[in-house]
């Protein structure tokens, strides 16, 4: 197939491209930033510019564009601007490609759309699943909603095939090696201090198994997709602990139904994705971090609960703002904000579609009470 994929040059993009790449297709990279893979066709481009996404596309007639584009760090500009940016690509590129009439398009989405760094948030079940409710409450949040509306409208108005994703933290091979991943840590530091990872609730995902996940929609039947929205993470949690070990410490807003998270099994399920593509994450941290868990022997300080500060130290947006209601949690060390409510497995009668249960359902609750629950870091600056 021949494929536009726009964010080439991105930490996803590259992976993206050089899986496409790889498996024989004819791919064109659409970015303002050059990747430096050689094997890719890369155009600078401006896709806020209607007329240039437009004359792309006359130009290299896709038969499928893969939409990556964005300001994909939320608080990285201000909030006005990630908003309109991240709904003004996502509208120019969906737009040329209805037009254009290219067969599929997929978008790139974010889990953030759920919520959860906001004080109060409860999930409704868990695992978390596309069946969520979306409470966007920052503007890169915002704007992921609207991206995905934006698919749902095209997939209703348009001949082609619109489909969004939404992957986890996502983790390209030179950050496996030990580069920075987008929020200025390490994997190795996100893995020693849990509070790095529980803004994101633990979730993250291989870019090259979301390059898989691409391939597989691709190869998908059009009617099992268009209009659809995916979650695309990793088969396990970013945490040597279980995420049922976890939660009161880290996030108790996860509430007594994390302690059906099995040892080693995310927050998130992707059993939708297995279950309409046949796709399923085949990479996990324990495999890729140099040393595996044994190299992840943090030292005592690391595990202590991180506060705001600690965890906005560790970001490489350094001028990312702290919100006032995560001012306000950590100065209150007592009730956390988002403690713990009850919260049904998912699949139980709490649920109310009827979109089938995941493949790993957790099981019924426990009622055991936190000792001393620590308020769960507030900041929400992971896409
Ligand atoms: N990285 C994650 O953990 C994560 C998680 C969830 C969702 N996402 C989403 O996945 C997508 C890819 O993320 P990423 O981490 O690769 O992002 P990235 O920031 O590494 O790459 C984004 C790319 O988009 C390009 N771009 C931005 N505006 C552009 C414009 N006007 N014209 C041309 N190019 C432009 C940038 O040059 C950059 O190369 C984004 O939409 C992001 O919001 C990422």
């Amino acid at each position: 197939m021949r494929i536009v994929v726009t964010g080439s040059a991105g930490r996803l993009g590259r992976s993206v491209v050089q899986g496409l790449v790889a498996s024989g297709h004819e791919v064109v990279g659409a970015d303002r930033a050059a990747s430096g893979i050689r094997s890719v066709d890369e155009r600078a481009i401006d896709l806020l510019d209607a007329a240039a996404v437009a004359g792309l596309f006359d130009e290299v007639r896709p038969d499928a564009v893969v939409h990556l584009a964005a300001i994909s760090v939320p608080f990285s500009a201000p909030e006005l601007d990630i908003l309109s940016t991240n709904t003004a690509l996502g509208y120019t590129v969906a737009a040329a490609a209805a037009a254009a009439g290219v067969g599929r398009t997929l978008v790139a989405s974010s889990p953030t759309v759920l919520g959860y760094g906001r004080p109060g948030w409860r999930p409704t079940a868990l695992p978390l699943d596309e069946r969520e409710p979306v409470q966007p409450a920052n503007a890169y949040a915002l704007s992921k909603t609207v991206l995905e509306e934006e698919v749902r409208m095209f997939a209703r108005t348009s001949a082609g095939v619109f489909t969004s994703f939404r992957p986890c933290y996502v983790i390209s091979p030179e950050e496996w090696a030990g580069a920075p991943t987008q929020q200025g840590h390490t994997v190795l530091e996100r893995l020693r201090d849990p509070a790095l990872a529980a803004v994101s609730l633990f979730n993250y995902v291989d870019a090259r198994d979301a390059a898989d996940f691409v391939e597989a929609w691709l190869a998908a039947d059009p009617a099992a997709v268009d209009g659809e929205c995916f979650f695309v993470g990793a088969a396990d949690a970013l945490a040597v602990e279980p995420v049922a070990a976890l939660w009161r410490r880290y996030v108790p807003a996860l509430g007594d139904a994390a302690d059906g998270i099995g040892a080693g099994q995310p927050v998130f399920s992707v059993a939708k994705a297995e279950r309409l593509l046949g796709w399923r994450p085949t990479r996990s941290w324990r495999d890729l971090v140099p040393g595996g868990v044994d190299a992840v022997a943090a030292p005592p300080a690391a595990h202590a609960p991180a506060t705001a500060a600690s965890t906005a130290t560790a970001s490489s947006a350094a001028s990312a703002p702290v919100t006032a209601a995560s001012t306000a949690s950590a100065a209150t060390p007592a009730a956390p904000a988002n403690a713990a409510a009850p919260v049904a497995p998912r699949g139980t009668a709490a649920s109310t579609t009827s979109a089938p249960a995941p493949a790993t359902p957790v099981t019924a609750p426990s009622t055991t009470t936190p000792a001393t629950p620590t308020p769960a870091p507030q900041i929400e600056r992971v896409p």
